[in-house]
C-alpha cells in the first residue's frame, strides 16, 4: 500500500533532506513552502511520485485550507512532518523579526499541526494499520534563553511544550496518533547559528527518519545533543548569562 508524507518546510535544508530520504523509503511525498520553484525542482528529482503546495504558514487560514487540499489529493497520508521555522539575530529586539518570528514558528505551526491532527481524526486508517503520525521540528534551543535572539528559543519553548501537551491529549483517544517532537542541535543549513558538533543536513534526515521508522516520542538532532540539554539544566544563571548574553 502506498504511504504518503506531507512535509511543511521541503524546500530546503532539513525538510529538503528529510523529503528525499523519505521518498528512497517508499513514500510519495506532499511538499509545502514558499518557494514553489525549489519544490518543483526537488519533487522532480524524488524517485517517487510528489505534490507540491505554495504554502505561507504565517497566511494561517490559507496554509490551513492548503494543507487540507493537498492531504485529499494525496492517494494516503500516513505522516505530517512540521518543520517551517525562521530565526533572525534580533539584539535590537526590532519588532518586525520578533513577529515574524512567532508568526512562522508559533502560529503558523499550530495552524499546520492542528489541521493535521484533524485530517487523521477524521480520516482513520483500516484496521490493523498504524494510525496517523505527526512530527514538530522544534530545537535544543527550546531548553534555554538566548539575548540574541530571544523570540526563535520561545518559540521552540513553546514548540516542545505544544507537541508534549498533543501528546497527553492523544491518550484515550479513537485515533492513535503518534506525535514526535524532534529537537537539532546545529545543522549545516542557512539557518543554522553555531559551528559546535553541527551536523550536515543530511545526517539529521537519517537520524529523523530512523526516529519516525521506530515511532519515537521524542528525539535529539544528533543524538549526542541529548548532553547539552542536560548541562544546561544544571549551570547556575551567572554561567549562562555568560554563554547566551
Ligand atoms: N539549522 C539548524 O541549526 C536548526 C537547529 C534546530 C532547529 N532547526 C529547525 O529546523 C527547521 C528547518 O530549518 P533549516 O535549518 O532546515 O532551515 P531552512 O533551510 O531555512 O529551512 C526552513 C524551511 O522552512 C520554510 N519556511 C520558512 N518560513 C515559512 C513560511 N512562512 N511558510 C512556509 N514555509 C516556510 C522554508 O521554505 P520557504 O523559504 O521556501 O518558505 C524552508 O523550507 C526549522 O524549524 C528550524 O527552526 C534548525
Amino acid at each position: 500500500m502506498t504511504r504518503g508524507a506531507i512535509v511543511v518546510g521541503a524546500s530546503s535544508g532539513i525538510g529538503e533532506a528529510l523529503a528525499r530520504e523519505l521518498s528512497e523509503e517508499g513514500y510519495e511525498l506532499g511538499l509545502t513552502a514558499r518557494r514553489t520553484e525549489k519544490l518543483k525542482a526537488i519533487g522532480a528529482e524524488l524517485p517517487t511520485k510528489s505534490y507540491v503546495a505554495t504554502m505561507d504558514v504565517t497566511d494561517t487560514e490559507d496554509a490551513r485550507a492548503g494543507f487540507f487540499e493537498l492531504a485529499e489529493a494525496m492517494e494516503s497520508v500516513d505522516l505530517v512532518v512540521a518543520n517551517a521555522g525562521i530565526g533572525v539575530v534580533n539584539r535590537d529586539l526590532e519588532w518586525g523579526p520578533e513577529h515574524d518570528t512567532i508568526e512562522t514558528n508559533v502560529s503558523g505551526f499550530v495552524a499546520v499541526v492542528t489541521e493535521a491532527l484533524e485530517y487523521f481524526e477524521a480520516n482513520p486508517t483500516p484496521e490493523g494499520e498504524p494510525d496517523g503520525h505527526l512530527v514538530g521540528v522544534s530545537s535544543v534551543a527550546a531548553h534555554l534563553g538566548n539575548g540574541a535572539i530571544p523570540a526563535y528559543n520561545a518559540s521552540k519553548a513553546f514548540v516542545s511544550r505544544y507537541l508534549e501537551g498533543l501528546r497527553y491529549r492523544q491518550a484515550g483517544r479513537d485515533a492513535a496518533v503518534t506525535i514526535t517532537t524532534i529537537e537539532p542541535g546545529y545543522v549545516d543549513t542557512k539557518l543554522t547559528m553555531g559551528e559546535f558538533w553541527k551536523a550536515s543536513p543530511e545526517k539529521a534526515a537519517t537520524q529523523i527518519a530512523r526516529a519516525i521508522r521506530r515511532r519515537e516520542r521524542h528525539a535529539y538532532i544528533t543524538r549526542r545533543w541529548r548532553l547539552v540539554a542536560w548541562v544546561v539544566k544544571l549551570l547556575p544563571e551567572f554561567v549562562l548569562r555568560r554563554l547566551f548574553a
